[in-house]
């Protein structure tokens, strides 16, 4: 049966290829970046829902704006085996955070049609759209519809020229109504596979081209807000100032201080903006966010605190208002133990001697939303120097056709348990 499908260099040649024609829609010239329900996102999900065609799979663009393919199984409409990731990019992103394992499940569906494996389930492809949270202050909401899990709170989240993500998910030529329609069923997906790249340094410092997800860790967001006081940046005396800036900046030490001191744990202020930002005025607002993880939810909960208390404390002291919004919380996600076991046994049935290497993902992805509602697992691919969100994010043709090959022998893996 499986010396019809095609070996790992041709999918990673493919998989190249088709990379290529789908990183040529960005919405700044020069640069990957793809938001959310942003003209490029369209023309992404356009080309994406042509090449799952192609593959032979009934593909459309959802309400949320995801793309989702899907070839039936013996039973229509029957349980799926869906394989996913997103198309949309953080700011200069690179090419294969989130694209690769969309181009991953669309050369899956099309190497089994090629082969005419029938397989004892329905077999689903997903573009999501919304993973990097980048443009509105949402929480990986086109995994959330999926799974029934949407908050309707988000159609009045803003973006930074003061968009609401409703008037812009209408413009996309999404549906906000149909939102609700699109949750799936307990029972329905039977299994939810993403290939990804690494974003760290793990798998090279190793030598192995992938690795098995155990657990996505915890993370939360934050938008906050310092309201200080104008003021003449020559004549207002340091003494009297309430400088929302500097009142930030002591904030954004204090977050790395509590993230150094907790264990694994990681805290970043990514976004940081003064307000009116002239340099001869003392700043009298700040807008900044905050993003932190940590592989335990206890762990977690404990920054938050600390968080809470430090933040309201260098704000008292410097007599500025403090406003924290908390936007997105995610607790640590284990990934589904048999599929764990189905991708080591890809990796046995591609008949090469990879050690089947487990790692935890301290990023966070869509799988770890999908796991609320079915079983969910992950193969990260080796990611040069570990780099990522970055323009120079890499990894080899090589590594990426093994990791696709992979992906196929645990669909078949998957079948076979079925059959
Ligand atoms: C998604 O890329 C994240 O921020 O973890
Ligand atoms: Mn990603
Ligand atoms: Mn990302």
């Amino acid at each position: 049966m499986t010396q019809t499908l095609p070996s790992a260099a041709v999918l990673g040649a493919r998989a190249f290829a088709a990379l290529e024609g789908l990183n040529r829609f960005t919405d700044e010239p020069g640069k990957l970046t793809r938001l959310y329900l942003s003209p490029a996102h369209r023309q992404a999900a356009e080309w994406t829902l042509g090449a799952m065609e192609v593959a032979g799979l009934a593909a459309h663009i959802d309400a949320a704006g995801s793309v989702q393919g899907r070839r039936e199984g013996p039973v229509p409409g029957g349980a799926c085996v869906m394989i996913g990731s997103h198309i949309d990019t953080v700011k200069d992103g690179g090419r294969f955070d989130g694209n690769l394992g969309v181009v991953a499940g669309i050369l899956v569906a099309q190497a089994l049609r090629d082969a005419g494996i029938v397989l004892p389930f329905a077999l689903e492809v997903i573009a999501f759209g919304d993973e990097e949270t980048v443009r509105f202050p949402t929480s990986f909401s086109t995994s959330a519809a999926l799974v029934g899990r949407y908050d309707e709170g988000w159609f009045s989240a803003r973006d930074s020229e003061g968009v609401i993500l409703r008037d812009a998910l209408v413009g996309f030529g999404g549906d906000p109504d149909g939102i609700p329609a699109l949750a799936r069923k307990p029972g329905s997906i039977k299994a939810y596979l993403e290939i990804h790249i690494e974003q760290g340094p793990v798998l090279e410092a190793e030598n192995e081209p992938v690795g098995i997800v155990t657990a996505i860790n915890a993370q939360k967001r934050a938008r906050v807000r310092i309201t200080g006081e104008a003021g003449h940046a020559g004549t207002v005396p340091m003494a009297l100032r309430k400088d929302a800036l500097t009142a930030g900046a002591e904030m954004a030490l204090a977050l790395e201080a509590i993230a150094s001191a907790h264990e694994n744990a990681v805290g970043t202020v990514g976004v940081f903006r003064p307000d009116p930002g002239a340099t001869n005025v003392v700043p009298g607002a700040l807008d900044f966010t905050i993003d932190f993880r940590a592989p335990k939810n206890e762990t977690l909960a404990s920054m938050d605190r600390a968080i809470g208390e430090r933040f309201a404390a260098i704000a008292a002291r410097r007599g500025v208002g403090l406003t924290m919004t908390p936007y997105s919380h995610d607790n640590a996600t284990p990934m589904a133990q048999a599929l764990q076991d189905a991708l080591a046994a890809g990796i046995a049935r591609t008949g090469s001697n990879l050690s089947a290497r487990r790692l935890p993902s301290g990023a966070g992805h869509d799988a770890m939303i999908m796991a609320r509602l079915c079983p969910a697992a992950m193969l990260f691919v080796r990611n040069e120097k570990g780099i990522s969100h970055s323009p120079l994010e890499n990894m080899t043709e090589a590594d990426a056709g093994v990791a696709i090959r992979v992906l196929l022998e645990t669909v078949l893996e998957l079948a076979r348990q079925d059959s």
